[in-house]
């Protein structure tokens, strides 16, 4: 049991309950779980996590009801207590992402704005919450922002301090900026040791 976990147990015992459910099916489809948390304010929630990951550091936050979040299989995801990983799904929303995706540390993940923005004239809400989906191959890189509403198609590359909110159509490129902008094309995540000079 990790640091986190025991800090947390002292205040709030379903806490614990819930982190070790998650550890024992993670363990059993071969997926490494180190100082992640949950904290599940609402009901019929869910969180599902394919085979062979290494989850390093992911602070799960589901906020109301009815919120999913799934993970594919051989996820690496590099964060750690003091620079996790934020995936929170609120109001009724899901987090999908994919198969052999890479998430670096001080990524956050938000399908809401957690206040509503609403129109003087209507009454209308304007920014309601809304899914998250990360394809394949899909490679988050540090202090990224994924907010409500992204769509990443497979092998795509986001930039470090990159936000993202909205649908991209072409997979195989590098989006990168505030607001995220296709600035390559036609690429492919390759693997550590490709990465030499
Ligand atoms: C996304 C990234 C991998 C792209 O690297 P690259 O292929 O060498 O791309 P370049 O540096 O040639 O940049 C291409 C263009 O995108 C822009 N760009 C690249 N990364 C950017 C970023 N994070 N934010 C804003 N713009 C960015 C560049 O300024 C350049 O723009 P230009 O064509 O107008 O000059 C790299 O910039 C990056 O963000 N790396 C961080 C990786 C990381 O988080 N690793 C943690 C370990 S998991």
């Amino acid at each position: 049991m990790n640091i986190s976990i025991l800090i947390y147990n002292l205040f709030h015992n379903r806490f614990s309950i819930q982190m070790l459910k998650l550890e024992i099916a993670a363990s059993k489809k071969k997926t490494k779980l180190k100082d992640c948390t949950i904290v599940n304010a609402g009901k019929s929630n869910t969180i599902s996590l394919g085979e062979k990951g290494i989850l390093n550091g992911i602070r799960f936050f589901l906020l109301g009801d009815n919120n999913h979040i799934a993970i594919g299989d051989n996820a690496l995801c590099r964060g750690s207590y003091q620079q996790p990983i934020c995936i929170n799904a609120g109001y009724g929303t899901s987090i999908t992402i994919g198969d052999d995706v890479l998430i670096a540390n001080n990524t956050e993940f938000h399908t809401t704005d957690y206040h509503g923005i609403i129109d003087t004239q209507t009454g209308e809400v304007l920014n309601p919450s809304n899914s998250i989906v990360i394809g394949n191959r899909c490679w988050i890189g540090l202090r990224a922002v994924v907010l409500k509403g992204t769509n990443l198609p497979d092998d795509t590359v986001v930039g470090a301090c990159s936000v993202v909110n909205k649908e991209f159509p072409n997979s195989g490129t590098i989006i990168a900026g505030n607001p995220g902008r296709e600035v390559r094309t036609g690429i492919k995540v390759g693997d550590l040791t490709n990465n030499k000079q």
